[in-house]
């Protein structure tokens, strides 16, 4: 098996995470799998998003990726309930490795959590956290409306400087807020001035591909091409991808599902 990396979201959120990916780790070959017919998982039941987790990762499994980064958080919110994955080497989820670099530092008491509607339902982070340090007080709202705001590209403008400051005004005073959805990392700049600099933001894609550098075996040789697969196609995918990735990407189009 060739030690690809098999990278998985409800669309192409996901891209932030693989981007970081490939800078951490760029003689891996990356195979992206976006579930656009199924998105947004955010809505999504979690009997459905578990389906989908399944047939994605035995697509990818089948493309010879060893390692399985779930990109998303919603489908990392309800992947512990997926009875069984194929054999890869290594599973990274988005939330873990984040709610361990807010753990490990001592100084943060009362946490803030902003996600889609099934991960805030999910109360995974503020169970995590809470599990890793009793003491925290943790604070989770759902911010439904940011991510298609950012697919359609109110990012650096009024109109997310206003929904931004909306949703985070119910939030009480933290001393640290968790982005937890792949679209928010993109918004980082307006969030961290909606905060005057004073809250510390944690998001996924850095500190999930340095997990996943720990485990796998970084002498790659180069050379393979990257696939970038989607499970509906239009043009306004391609475009809002280069948002995502930093980069034009070409993206495929492939059927998985029956249902
Ligand atoms: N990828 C999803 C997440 O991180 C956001 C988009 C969606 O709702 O599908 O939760």
């Amino acid at each position: 098996m060739s030690g690809a990396v098999g990278v998985f979201d409800s669309g192409i959120g996901g891209l932030t995470v693989a981007s970081a990916i490939k800078k951490h780790l760029p003689n891996h070959k990356l195979i992206y799998f976006g579930d656009t017919l199924h998105l947004p998982y955010g809505d999504k039941s979690s009997e459905n998003i578990q389906n989908y987790i399944k047939a994605i990762s035995a697509f990818l499994f089948e493309h010879e990726c060893q390692h399985l980064v779930v990109a998303c958080n919603s489908a990392s919110s309800v992947l512990p309930l997926v009875a069984s994955l194929p054999s890869f080497g290594s599973v990274t989820n988005v939330i873990d490795p984040v709610v361990e670099c807010v753990i490990q530092d001592k100084s943060l008491k009362r946490i803030g959590v902003i996600g889609t509607k099934r991960t805030i339902q999910s109360q995974v982070y503020q169970r995590q956290l809470i599990q890793g340090n009793p003491s925290l007080e943790v604070f989770e709202l759902a911010t439904p409306l940011l991510a298609p705001m950012i697919e359609e590209g109110f990012i650096h403008d009024s109109i997310a400087e206003k929904v931004i400051h909306e949703y985070l005004s119910e939030l009480p005073d933290i001393d640290a807020l968790i982005l937890g959805c792949t679209h928010y990392p993109l918004i980082r700049r307006e969030i961290d001035t909606y905060f005057g600099g004073k809250v510390k933001l944690f998001d996924a894609p850095n500190v999930v591909a340095n997990t996943l550098k720990k485990l796998v075996e970084t002498k790659q040789e180069g050379g393979s091409q990257d696939h970038f697969y989607v499970s509906d196609y239009t043009s306004s995918f391609e475009k809002t991808a280069q948002l995502f990735f930093g980069e034009s990407i070409k993206l495929e189009k492939r059927i998985l599902f029956n249902f």
